[in-house]
């Protein structure tokens, strides 16, 4: 695998195919339903598809008489355009053979639990087209939903869906894109080996989530929290490259860029090695807060990558009052050191969440 040349073609087809998702759905001020406690006006049910039905039936009436969609699209394809109320989308236990383009607005996508409730696809033609779950929509909730991209999977026996996988031939193959402003994750999971959660751009709140991956595997220029989320490495499934991975990629491009992933505690552990993180930006920030580490890490924690030869290097880069066997950081390359002060800023909700959106979501 040879991941700084399929990043350089990333980069490239970024510039070149990219515009068309900037066009996101604007939230607009999501209206809460006073008189319900999910706050949401009204709720669409999604089952599992059986397997006698065919593709093309998205939904079937029940002899409740009760409208049960059998695929989360068509769940979201009956929202209208420029919705402005909270809407649920209950996802029940199963798993959903989907790609899925979330582009509407003020969604609460529920499960019931996320080891259970499963969307699952394997697209892996170029990174921008593989995601299995994008959104382009601004103020969107998950809660207890499991997104994954098995494309790379038999690698280390998590499923075995792709008889071809080889690892050799680990590709960037995206679970979840996440493109739209004002978007929150709780308790959800996100399963791929390359490029798993494409944070892309957006202020993003994931609390209690489970990430794993190996390469690259939260990556993008969102301005995001990462609340006691479990991180885990797969370097297993790249151990024919080497094994050693990367956990984020974080894209900030200047001073003024606002965006930076911040873990709050959580933990990263799994197998292999891992940076944690390599500068997909000459600015790239990333800040770990009180992170159990297992002994993964790469003592050296950080690398520069293409921004090597810059001769003044731009990045926050810094894992302060972690705990466990990779807590040393006496040998990182960068090593920015925030007073307590500093610190607050980017592990306080107002980081992303100045004007209380989140406690405006369901
Ligand atoms: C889809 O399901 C409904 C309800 O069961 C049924 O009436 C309809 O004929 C089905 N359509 C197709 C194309 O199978
Ligand atoms: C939303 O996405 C669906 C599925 O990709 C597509 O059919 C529909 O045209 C899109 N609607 C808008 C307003 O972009
Ligand atoms: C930090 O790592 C060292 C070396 O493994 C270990 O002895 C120590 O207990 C760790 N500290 C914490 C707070 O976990
Ligand atoms: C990195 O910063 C921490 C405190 O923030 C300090 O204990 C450690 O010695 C520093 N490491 C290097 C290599 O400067
Ligand atoms: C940083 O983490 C430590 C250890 O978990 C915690 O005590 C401290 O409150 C955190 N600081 C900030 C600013 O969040």
């Amino acid at each position: 695998m040879a991941p700084m040349i399929l990043r350089s073609f990333l980069l490239f087809s970024f510039v070149c195919f990219y515009s068309g998702l900037d066009d996101v759905v604007k939230g607009l001020e999501c209206q809460s339903n006073p008189n319900n406690p999910a706050r949401v006006w009204y709720t669409l049910n999604v089952r599992p598809p059986v397997r006698h039905e065919s593709n093309s039936n998205l939904t079937i009436k029940r002899e409740s008489g009760k409208l049960v969609y059998t695929s989360i699209q068509a769940a979201i394809d009956s929202i209208p355009d420029g919705n402005d109320k909270w809407i649920q989308i209950f996802v029940q236990i199963g798993s959903y053979w989907e790609k899925i383009n979330l582009n509407k607005s003020c969604i609460l996508l529920e499960g019931r639990y996320a080891q259970k409730t499963l969307i699952e696809f394997n697209a892996h033609q170029n990174t921008l087209e593989s995601a299995t779950f994008t959104s382009v929509a601004e103020n969107f909730v998950a809660k207890h939903i499991t997104f994954v991209n098995t494309h790379n999977y038999n690698l280390f026996g998590r499923g075995l869906r792709n008889q071809n996988a080889n690892a050799n031939h680990v590709t960037q193959a995206v679970a979840a894109m996440i493109h739209g402003d004002k978007s929150a994750f709780y308790s959800c999971g996100f399963f791929g080996v390359q490029d798993t959660l494409w944070d892309s751009q957006g202020r993003h709140y994931f609390k209690n989530c489970y990430i794993d991956g190996a390469v690259d595997f939260i990556m993008g220029n969102g301005q995001s929290i990462y609340d006691e989320c479990i991180i885990r490495v797969l370097g297993n499934s790249i151990s024919a490259s080497g094994g050693v991975g990367y956990i984020t990629a974080q894209s900030r491009s200047s001073d003024e860029d606002p965006s930076g992933f911040v873990f709050k505690g959580g933990v990263v552990e799994g197998n292999g090695k891992a940076w944690l993180g390599r500068a997909w930006g000459s600015h790239s920030r990333v800040i770990f807060n009180g992170t159990y580490f297992n002994d993964i890490i790469v003592p050296e924690g950080w690398s520069p990558w293409e921004f090597e030869n810059d001769p003044v290097k731009h990045f926050t880069y810094t894992d302060q009052n972690s705990e466990g066997p990779g807590n040393d950081t006496s040998r990182r390359h960068f090593n920015t050191s925030l007073t307590d002060q500093q610190m607050q800023q980017f592990t306080d909700l107002s980081y992303i969440d100045a004007e209380g959106w989140i406690s405006n979501h369901p």
